[in-house]
């Protein structure tokens, strides 16, 4: 059957052959395959069915029919309040389903950890669009609540140089934290922190490896905006932590 590169990663090289997606294992494969079963196991419709492994070494998923908005320019559904507070809803959704079991081990819940507009599956008019599912599970690991929420605030607004308007953009936040019912606020801002800070080092530290994504990464100018973003952040703090 025809293989259709798809566009959007800047990790992996996926391909479409018919209703399913084709990506390289990764060393963390075994547990998100695992992680796959257990939230269809459980009814969860909002992530890629785990089918097997193809000839190739490649892990076999569902495609996932919709919009992925791995563009700079985003369709402005995608941080619609109603879209904002429904990804927050799906990240309960499957932490919830995640709490307790043993792949979540002694922590809290398992965490996605690259919780974006680029990594979600949108249907509807561009107007009124909504996610139904995330994709790219690979960075998947036993983690704290707060962690995924701190990266969807992070990335679903994209605080950084680009914010213009801090009212709008701190009940935005609030509306995040509110569908996901995050209890306990006080270190959203600073996991956010922590986050642009590790996603950088990652980065670079990677690139100076030789990791072939991570050199991509550094040669596209992406460790720059993450050092403005974080020094955005950390300008704004106060003001935003006073919005949650
Ligand atoms: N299960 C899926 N269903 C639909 N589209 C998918 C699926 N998996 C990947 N894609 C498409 O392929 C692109 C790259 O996939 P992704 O897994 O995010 O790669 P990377 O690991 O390089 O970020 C996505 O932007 C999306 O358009
Ligand atoms: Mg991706």
């Amino acid at each position: 059957m025809e293989e259709i590169r798809l566009p959007g990663g800047w990790i992996n090289e996926v391909v479409r052959v018919g209703d399913t997606v084709r990506r390289p294992l990764r060393s963390r494969s075994r547990f998100v395959h695992e992680l796959l079963k257990l939230l269809r196991q459980r009814g969860w419709p909002a992530a890629p069915r785990f089918l097997g492994v193809d000839e190739r070494d490649r892990e076999i998923l569902s495609h996932i029919p919709g919009h992925v908005p791995w563009q700079e320019c985003r369709t402005p559904g995608v941080t619609s309040r109603r879209a904002l507070a429904r990804v927050a809803e799906l990240v309960r959704e499957f932490h919830d389903l995640t709490a307790g079991t043993a792949l979540a081990g002694a922590e809290e819940v398992v965490c996605h950890n690259d919780l974006s507009p680029k990594n979600t599956v949108y249907r509807g008019p561009d107007d009124g669009l909504l996610p139904v599912a995330f994709i790219d599970w690979d960075l998947a690991a036993p983690g704290s609540r707060i962690q995924d929420v701190a990266h969807v605030c992070w990335q679903y607004l994209d605080l950084g140089p680009s914010v213009t308007d801090l009212a709008d953009t701190g009940r935005s936040l609030r509306l995040i934290c509110d569908a996901y019912g995050l209890t306990g606020r006080d270190g959203l801002v600073e996991t956010i922190l922590w986050w642009q800070d590790r996603c950088r080092h990652g980065i670079e530290a990677g690139a100076a490896a030789g990791d072939p994504a991570m050199r991509r990464l550094l040669h596209a100018g992406v460790p720059g905006s993450l050092r403005a973003a974080y020094a955005w952040v950390a300008h704004h703090r106060s003001e935003l932590e006073r919005r949650l």
